[in-house]
């Protein structure tokens, strides 16, 4: 596939999600009507909706429904945009950009961030559990598997690694629990939802899928990691450099700039390995890592 045919289906993918996230959130006018506009104002307009453009993706493989894929694309991009409203408050990051725009916190007020992020995590599972889901025998499967991705053992714990890490030497492994949890879970089950939603894959082309997933995860946030110190503020609508000020733990800290960059090629090509046994079916997920590994914010 040629480069603009990939980026006229990410633009498409992406209005198709903006549309339904729309839909799905609750109006501005429904009371309490200042935290419905602030769930809006934090979850609409903004972001690159990678996790959903990989749900879409990943669900080509198996022929799932763009119905279908809807409601998984929106459930996890619900389950990021509170991550990240979560993120930004000051007992966290004490970040005052996000996207662009003032964070959720300095927008509207710190509790309504809090209530922010609890209600669209709930509003990410209402979602997934209201169906229609193409094969309602699997619904009970995704909701478990969203749920442990964003839980302790996923997303949630990730963040509370990344935080008793400030200021600590960390090595190679322990760097990459965390940030295989902290968004490498949410990424991978963007992946495996949307392959879900189709027919059944082999346990040999199961396990290459996840592994492919895990791979795109770490390597976006080792992306993560270099584009805070290498890109600025404006191209990436959140302050830039701030991991270094804060003392986090990051790929960059731990194995300087040309090394982490060499680290997320060779995950890079790992990815794309695993991709081989799906042949041109998995065309849509290799642009997707190379997006990835590639991009400038
Ligand atoms: C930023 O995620 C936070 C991480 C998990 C690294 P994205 O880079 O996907 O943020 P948006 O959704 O495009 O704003
Ligand atoms: C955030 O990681 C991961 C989340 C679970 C939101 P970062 O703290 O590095 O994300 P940015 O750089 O603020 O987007
Ligand atoms: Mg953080
Ligand atoms: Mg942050
Ligand atoms: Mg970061």
């Amino acid at each position: 596939m040629s480069a603009p045919a990939i980026a006229e289906w990410m633009a498409a993918t992406q209005a198709r999600i903006e549309t339904a996230l729309s839909l799905f959130l609750p109006a501005t006018d429904s009371i309490p009507a200042r935290l419905h506009d602030a769930m809006r104002y934090t979850t609409l307009g903004g972001g690159k909706r990678i996790r959903p453009l990989l749900a879409f993706a990943a669900g080509e493989l198996t022929g799932a429904t763009a119905d279908t894929l809807d409601r998984i694309g929106c459930a996890v991009e619900m389950i990021h945009a509170y991550s990240l409203v979560h993120d930004d408050l000051p007992c966290m990051d004490n970040d005052v950009l996000r996207r662009g725009r003032p964070t959720c916190h300095v927008e509207f007020d710190e509790p309504t961030a809090l209530l922010v992020g609890d209600s669209l995590q709930t509003l990410a599972f209402e979602v997934l559990a209201s169906g229609p889901i193409a094969d309602p025998s699997r619904q009970l499967e995704m909701i478990a598997l969203l749920a442990r991705a964003s839980g302790s053992r996923g997303m949630a714990g990730g963040q509370a690694i990344d935080l008793e890490s400030v200021g600590q030497e960390r090595d190679q492994p322990q760097l990459e629990l965390m940030h295989a949890l902290k968004t490498g879970a949410l990424i991978r089950a963007a992946v495996m939802l949307g392959a879900l939603a189709g027919k059944h894959l082999s346990t040999d082309e199961h396990s290459s899928l996840d592994r492919f997933a895990k791979r795109a995860g770490l390597l976006f946030q080792v992306v993560d990691d270099i584009l805070d110190c290498t890109a600025n503020t404006a191209t990436l609508g959140k302050t830039a450099g701030k991991d270094e000020v804060a003392e986090k733990p990051t790929y960059v800290r731990l194995l300087g700039l040309d090394a982490a960059r060499s680290y997320a090629e060779e995950l890079r090509r790992d990815a794309l390995d695993t991709l081989s046994v799906f042949g041109e079916r998995a065309n849509r997920l290799t642009q997707l890592a190379d997006f990835i590994c590639h991009r400038q914010f």
